[in-house]
């Protein structure tokens, strides 16, 4: 006998695939749904779907309206990162974070942090300092600590670690690594425990969908944590793709076997770029490869969410960063719908959930 928990779970899924399966771009009726957004479907499942959104993006209310309605996460592009929290030594900022936490939060989205140790955008004060390693781990902790504390109840999620490794799987020479070692990892960890009990803990890095190098390292270190008791939840595959470097290797067996560990994964950073100017061709297998992307996270219970790193070709990183490249996202310019929003849709729908 169907309990009425089950009963009204089946009538929201009824009413979920009903709306899954009006037209997005019907015209306004009294009568009819909206349309399922790609966050509904992916609720379906268990699933979030975000984008992240940088500070200045919020100004640009088509934008910002369509990020509050489609998604259910976001990510601050920048406005959590050590050069905007911590411009001066024991100086917190939390303006742009606040802001974007603010933002989300009327809307409904939740928040994944980001982040709160990466080689990049430092302050100055850190980076031109020279510190010997009991000054560089007071220093560490106390930004891990006070970020997170800031931040405590507003975020579900930390990317604590951003970026620690090389393509060959060896540590990155951050100013971390060289003046404390390998062990700076565990804990700026542990500290991120400590500042909030019920946070996701998170490493998060690019070029690691696949199979390879720099997820085996991730896989080994992740798998060496845990054997020690050190807090980690989650790791995090960026997925930075471009047509001309090919679809990763075994993205769903990659997913498996974090999941294995006893970790969460997200997809964290989506966004696959192309050469341009863009042609059908290179769009459809631009839409195949979010399909795949997609697919890949559904099939692993413990992949529990997808976040874009911005939705729309209008406010992407890469055509300042990749000159010549772009055409990036699901979202053209004008806020239309790519043959890529189409194949993530159909990847949400088809999967069984
Ligand atoms: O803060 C200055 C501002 O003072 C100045 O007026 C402005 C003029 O251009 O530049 C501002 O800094 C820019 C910053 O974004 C904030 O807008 C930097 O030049 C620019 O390089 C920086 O780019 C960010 C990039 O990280 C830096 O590495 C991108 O917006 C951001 O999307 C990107 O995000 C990273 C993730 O954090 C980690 N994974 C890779 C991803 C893409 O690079």
């Amino acid at each position: 006998m169907r309990t009425p928990a089950r009963r009204t779970a089946a009538a929201l899924a009824a009413l979920l695939l009903c709306l899954a399966a009006a037209p997005a771009t019907h015209a306004a009726s009294p009568h009819r749904h909206r349309a399922a957004t790609l966050d509904d479907l992916a609720r379906q499942h268990g699933r979030y779907f975000g984008s992240a959104v940088d500070n200045p993006e919020l100004a640009d209310t088509a934008y910002s309206d369509l990020l509050g309605s489609e998604f259910g996460q976001t990510t601050p592009g920048n406005g959590m990162k050590w050069d905007a929290t911590e411009p001066r030594r024991g100086v917190f900022d939390f303006t742009a974070g606040d802001e974007i936490v603010n933002y989300a939060h009327a809307k409904g989205l939740k928040v994944r942090g980001h982040t709160l140790l990466w080689h990049s955008q430092l302050p100055n004060w850190l980076t031109s300092g020279t510190w010997t390693a009991d000054e560089l781990r007071a220093i560490l902790k106390s930004h891990i600590t006070q970020v997170v504390k800031h931040n405590r109840g507003k975020v579900f999620a930390w990317d604590v670690a951003n970026e620690i490794m090389n393509e060959d799987g060896t540590y990155r020479q951050s100013i971390f690594y060289k003046t404390l070692g390998p062990g700076y990892v565990a804990d700026a960890l542990r500290w991120a425990r400590a500042a909030d009990p019920n946070v996701k803990l998170y490493l998060n890095d690019y070029n690691v969908e696949g199979l390879g190098a720099k997820s085996d390292a991730y896989y080994a270190l992740i798998k060496q944590l845990k054997a020690e008791g050190v807090p980690v939840d989650g790791f995090g595959m960026q997925a930075h793709l471009a047509l001309q470097h090919g679809f990763p290797n075994d993205v769903r067996g990659n997913i498996r076997r974090f999941a294995d560990l006893g970790v969460d994964v997200a997809v964290t950073e989506l966004d696959i770029r192309m050469i341009l100017p863009a042609d059908e061709t290179e769009l459809a297998q631009q839409a195949d490869w979010y399909g795949k992307m997609t697919s890949a996270c559904l099939a692993v219970r413990r992949c529990v969410g997808i976040t874009l790193w911005g939705y729309s070709d209008g406010h992407s990183w890469i055509p300042s960063t990749f000159p010549g490249e772009g055409a990036a996202l699901p979202w053209d310019e004008n806020l239309g719908h790519k043959p890529a929003y189409d194949a993530i849709r159909n990847a949400l729908t088809a999967a069984r959930s």
